[in-house]
């Protein structure tokens, strides 16, 4: 619900458990007053303290009101060059050279149903489910306007965020600066949570306290990355899964991002997220408009879990769009890990056959089949099958898997061209690289120009064509390297800054493109595993392959950090053969089961080569599948422990919504001897109900296994449990 006071310009978001208020002043600067746990509201401006501090300057209008300072009042979208020292949210370039952005509110328009952004992914809702606020601010100077969007989910205390910047006078400016967010907080007195990691180590939380001055997280990578995710939280220093204030902020992106916090000089804090500066510059022309691209927030009261669960629930009801997102998706298996690039039709059919014959349902042709690719040295962007490997091409082979009764599945890059290809040999101006510099490589390969039209509109049509040619129920939309030398021959010197941006407007584009004509298809996002893994892809693709690690005790914590914004449903998990690929361990097939059945759930090995005792238990695990799917896809998600070094076990919990049935997953780390007996403490049950575990005549009282908890068996060096909990 959005509550205006016109006469006061007093703005008050309610959602079910938070509250978000915001007013302009007399000054006309638009102060933000209050974001946290639901109060009745009033004009908490009241709780805004005024003093003179020294070195703080004063903007014109108040004259020689020393006491009144942009640079320590709490602003909604901070300005730049004008008095405010902390984070900027707006830094633009006019054409006399100056640098400043100095904000004043014009009016404020209310909506229902919920705003879209176009050409970039955004949460949506009818009139039933959002409400929306746009604020206009405007710099009169500059003759440049900013557009806050407010989009409210009451339901999922979900705040949604975009800006649009409209030049509004007769001669370009630039833009060098344009958050997506920036909230104040009145105390820095808060730890910052950020998610971090590598290439096959993606997304580990990292907890640290605000120190002064600015603490930041991003990307420069062109893609969100494997190394920071566009998804940050801010909590009260006790905060914890079930207890304390806690803020997450996502922003909807793909490309370069910044998450910065600043602890101020008078212990307050601003947090910004936006497109990362690297690199930078939109020439913004008279008349035109900026779209920065949305942020989401949660407020949770009640720590960490609740604000998952809330992110989760919306993600799944407000942001995966098509057939496929609240569909059981199909038991997969990938030719990946089983054969790297070394196969041909009948060994591919024979993987299916084996496969098919234990139950799985969706057949993957990862990487290898097109062009003439052998390794991964060549033959990106030539998309048509390597008759040589595939006699026939995909049509045949999609037929013959669809007799077994299995979908048929396909992998592509399609931003990613090879030297070694036709379409390179064609076209060597169309891959981002300016001209006479040495082009850096990796993985071999170099990266498509998507800030051009003609571009994607030869992949889609080369794509479509792959479409046309077999019965393809599956995409998985790779992306194997980070962009390098950014620089585009279709567009002039001063509009280089703009390229990074419009490379993520491209893929959206034909991501868009791709969907649109093919409905149906379930297309599963990847970036070397999980270097795009951030709301804006979820948009298009309603799952993406966390990692390229697919050992199930890191995939733990893989899968943990994920979890704390992104639902298990929409987590690509495979099992895949011991010793694992990536660390070379060994894990039993039943907890590489147990990790995987978590996510999108699949297989990625010779399903053949398994004992008979194997291939029972992979049955097995697939009947599990189809059993936990509705629970795994729309209950809650418990983080009940953490993943620990010292090797005590990692538990989850999967509850129904009507909390009548839930799931305990536990898998035991490294084992030492003699190991203490261990109470596992359950969540989101109801305390009133009486539970019947898997295996265990007497029942258990909901508020025994929560407060007292379940008593966990000893288990062995990484075996796993799986337990069932009904209400009786
Ligand atoms: C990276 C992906 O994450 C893998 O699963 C696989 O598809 C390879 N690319 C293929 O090149």
């Amino acid at each position: 619900m959005i509550i205006q006071d016109k006469t006061e310009r007093l703005f008050t978001l309610q959602t079910r458990n938070t509250t978000y208020q915001f007013k302009a002043d007399r000054n006309g600067v638009l102060l933000h007053t209050y974001y946290g746990p639901r109060i009745q509201g009033g004009d908490l401006s009241r709780l805004i303290r005024f003093a003179d501090r020294g070195f703080s300057p004063n903007p014109n209008e108040v004259g020689d009101n020393r006491a009144y300072s942009l640079d320590t009042l709490p602003q909604e979208y901070s300005g730049s060059g004008a008095g405010d020292f902390r984070l900027s949210s707006l830094e633009l370039e006019l054409p006399d050279g100056s640098c400043v952005a100095d904000l004043r509110y014009v009016d404020a328009r209310q909506q229902s149903g919920k705003y879209t952004l176009e050409g970039l992914p955004a949460f949506f809702g009818s009139d039933s489910d959002a409400d929306t606020l746009v604020v206009t601010l405007e710099d009169t100077a500059a003759q440049v306007r900013v557009e806050l969007f407010y989009g409210v989910f009451e339901a999922y205390d979900l705040i949604t965020r975009a800006v649009r910047i409209v030049n509004c006078g007769d001669t370009p400016v630039r833009l060098r600066r344009a958050a997506s967010l920036c909230l104040d907080f009145p105390s820095a007195n808060l730890d910052f949570i950020t998610f971090d990691g590598g290439h096959v180590k993606e997304r580990k939380p990292n907890r640290t306290h605000l120190r002064p001055g600015v603490q930041s997280v991003g990307s420069v990578r062109g893609i969100s990355s494997h190394q920071h995710n566009p998804f940050v939280m801010l909590c009260q220093p006790g905060a914890d899964e079930e207890h304390g204030i806690c803020y997450g902020a996502a922003l909807l992106y793909s490309g370069n991002f910044e998450a910065a916090v600043e602890r101020c000089q008078f212990e307050d804090a601003r947090l910004t997220m936006g497109i990362h500066p690297f690199h930078f510059c939109w020439k913004l022309e008279p008349g035109q408009v900026f779209t920065a691209p949305e942020a989401a927030l949660v407020c949770s009261p009640a720590g960490f879990g609740q604000m998952s669960r809330q992110f989760h629930r919306a993600i799944r009801a407000h942001l995966l769009r098509d057939v496929w997102a609240n569909r059981r998706k199909p038991v997969l298996v990938n030719s990946w890990e089983a054969f790297y690039f070394d196969y041909d039709h009948n060994r591919l059919l024979q993987l299916a056959k084996e496969s098919a014959a234990l139950g799985t349902e969706l057949f993957v042709l990862d990487d290898g089949w097109f062009g003439h690719r052998d390794s991964d040295t060549s033959s990106l962007g030539d998309w048509w099958p390597n008759e040589e490997k595939l006699p026939g091409g995909l049509g045949a082979l999609s037929k013959e898997i669809n007799e077994l009764g299995m979908e048929f599945g396909l992998w592509i890059e399609p931003e990613m061209v090879s030297e070694n290809s036709r379409l390179y040999e064609e076209h060597p101006d169309w891959v981002l690289n300016p001209t006479g510099r040495p082009c850096t490589r990796g993985r071999c390969q170099l990266v498509l120009d998507y800030t051009r039209e003609e571009v994607r509109d030869y992949i889609f049509h080369a794509l479509q064509k792959v479409m046309d040619s077999a019965n393809i129920a599956y995409l998985k939309w790779d992306m194997n390297r980070a962009l390098t030398q950014v620089w585009s021959a279709a567009l002039p010197s001063d509009r280089q800054g703009e390229v990074y941006h419009r490379y993520v407007l491209g893929v959206y584009d034909l991501l868009e493109r791709v969907r649109q004509v093919n409905p149906n298809t379930l297309i599963e996002g990847c970036s070397g595993g999980g270097g795009r893994f951030d709301m804006g892809m979820l948009y298009y693709t309603p799952q993406i392959w966390c990692s390229d690690n697919t050992d199930a005790i890191d995939r733990l914590t893989i899968q943990y950090g994920t979890s704390f914004a992104y639902p298990p449903s929409t987590m690509g998990a495979h099992v895949s053969a011991v010793p694992n690929e990536q660390t070379g361990r060994s894990t039993p097939l039943e907890t590489r089961g147990t990790v995987a059945l978590s996510g999108t759930f699949g297989y990625e090995m010779v399903l053949g080569s398994l004992s008979d005792e194997e291939k029972a238990l992979v049955v097995q695990q697939i009947a599990a599948y189809k059993e936990s799917y509705d629970l795994i896809q729309t209950g809650d998600y418990y983080r009940l422990t953490a993943p620990s070094p010292d090797g005590a076990p990692t538990a989850w919990l999967h509850v129904s919504p009507d909390r009548r049935s839930a799931l305990l997953c536990v898998v035991a780390g490294q084992t030492h001897a003699g190991p203490p007996f261990r109470l596992l403490k359950l969540q989101g049950l109801d305390p009133a109900l009486q539970y019947r575990l898997t295996g265990d005549d007497t029942p258990w009282p909901g508020d025994v296994l929560m407060q007292a908890g379940y008593p966990l068996p000893m288990l062995n060096e990484y075996q796993s449990l799986r337990l069932w909990l009904k209400a009786e």
